[in-house]
């Protein structure tokens, strides 16, 4: 196989993967590559997978299948992410066509890997090894108004349903310094908002440049300071680690802003124990209370698992009953998936899977409808958006609102500038609204 000129990276999963999709990109490039605009044409695909649930997980093989092209050939065939971490023997048996299976921790070595693969080996490398690959990726560059920036991976919880602490490993918050430049790089390149990204995000932990141990709202707190950035969020939270400072935060910190994805996965209280959770249904609303004492329009986010192991239709029940007084902005729901070595997948009374539908649609309905109402109550606010993109219709942009609603605006505003806007209409996705006054700013 030649030395591949192009490449195409195709990222499915969380953010983090997105994160890790992006830095693989700019890797490759600096290495002499060029991003090709699809898989069809690359002599490189990357395959970043997720192994969350099932079914994403068991969509690489048929993607495999399908970079086979009409004249016989393939392009080299790598396949990165988690599938990639957790399946690294598997995958070569499954998919003979694979050339480079590289996990999480390992992508910085690839373009090693890539020239082994050219000289017709089967290249695999899933070591979670000590130094991390932060430091030997190259400078962040060429952004657009949003970035996601990598502060914490893995996960200590033992969730007993979930597989990301045997694929991303223990908890490993990176250096507040590392954090900071990269921060001030993606400002250069010009990101205005960024996202700081974790398993645990809020378990970050480390050291500011005084030695003064920090969690994530110290953090928060250093990058509200750096001139040039205008909004910053962070996902994916657990309960536990919502800190007093945190949750300050949340009511004094400007460009922090009023959105916060906290899941709660089930409202009944033995789920959440069976669950491994370690917080109640009301111990984490009791946090809510508290988020919304300082803040209190902000947007709350959640994910739900139905049909856990043992779930009863009562059980079930409670977790329509906490959605309820919550009131969530936004969510993802999902039914739940027995991931092989977690504890979960053993346990006895595995749920049917028309119950598990069944649970689905009725939580479903109800998201949907807070959803809904949510965008419904924001018609009439004055608000900043964020243009992010081109909409369909000549003219319209489409961005962020605080509350990460997707605005659409129509007229004299560029991607990149954020704008002041009425909200004047809601859809169940997105809401709709009138620029009051663009406020170019120079990239
Ligand atoms: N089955 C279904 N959903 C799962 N999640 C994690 N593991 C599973 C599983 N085995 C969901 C949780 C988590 C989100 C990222 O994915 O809700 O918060
Ligand atoms: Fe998985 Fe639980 Fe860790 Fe989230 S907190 S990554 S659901 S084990």
């Amino acid at each position: 196989m030649k030395d591949p000129r192009t490449f195409h990276v195709k990222s499915f999963g969380c953010q983090m993967n997105v994160y890790d999709g992006a830095r693989m990109a700019e890797l490759l490039e600096a290495e002499g590559m060029t991003a090709a605009g699809d898989g069809a044409s690359a002599d490189l695909v990357v395959l970043n997978t997720c192994h969350i649930r099932e079914k994403a997980a068991e969509k690489v093989y048929s993607d495999i299948g399908r970079l086979r092209r009409d004249d016989g050939t393939r392009p080299m065939i790598a396949v990165a992410g988690c599938v990639a971490q957790a399946e690294a023997a598997e995958i070569p048996r499954r998919a003979p066509s694979v050339d480079i299976v590289v996990g999480p921790q390992a992508y910085h070595r690839l373009p090693a890997m890539i020239g082994a693969a050219a000289r017709g080996g089967r290249a695999i490398d899933t070591d979670m090894p000590a130094e991390t690959k932060f430091g030997a990726l190259p400078a962040r560059r060429r952004q657009g108004p949003t970035a996601f920036l990598t502060v914490q991976e893995g996960c200590d919880k033992f969730c007993t349903y979930c597989v990301v602490p045997y694929t991303r490993g223990a908890e490993i918050s990176r250096p507040w310094a590392a954090i900071v430049d990269e921060a001030k790089a993606l400002i250069d390149a010009g990101a205005k908002e960024i996202t700081l990204l974790g398993q645990n995000v809020n378990a970050w932990e480390g050291e500011d440049e005084t030695g003064r141990v920090q969690g994530l709202d110290g953090l928060i707190r250093a990058l509200d300071r750096l001139p040039g950035l205008a909004r910053i969020r962070y996902t994916t939270s657990h309960p536990n680690d919502m800190t007093d400072g945190l949750i300050a935060a949340h009511g004094d910190v400007e460009t922090l802003m009023p959105y916060l994805h906290l899941p709660v996965q089930s409202g009944s209280d033995r789920v959440l124990k069976a669950m491994n959770r370690s917080h109640s249904a009301a111990s984490y609303l009791a946090i809510l209370d508290r988020v919304r004492a300082v803040r209190p329009d902000i947007a709350i986010s959640g994910d739900f698992i139905v049909g856990f192991p043992g779930e009863t239709e009562v059980e079930f029940t409670a977790t329509l009953e906490i959605v309820s007084a919550v009131n969530y902005a936004h969510a993802y729901s999902f039914k739940y998936s027995p991931r092989p070595g977690t504890p979960a997948a053993g346990m006895d009374g595995q749920v049917d899977a028309a119950v598990m539908d069944e649970r689905l649609q009725r939580l479903q309905a109800l998201l949907t409808e807070q959803q809904m109402a949510f965008n419904r109550a924001t018609v009439g606010r004055r608000t900043t958006v964020l243009l992010e993109r081109n909409g369909k219709k000549p003219g319209q942009k489409i961005g962020k609102s605080p509350w990460l609603q997707s605005v659409h605006v129509e007229g004299d505003a560029a991607i990149g500038d954020l704008v002041t806007v009425d909200i004047a209409s809601a859809g169940p996705n997105s809401v709709g609204g009138i620029l009051v006054s663009p406020e170019r700013k120079a990239a």
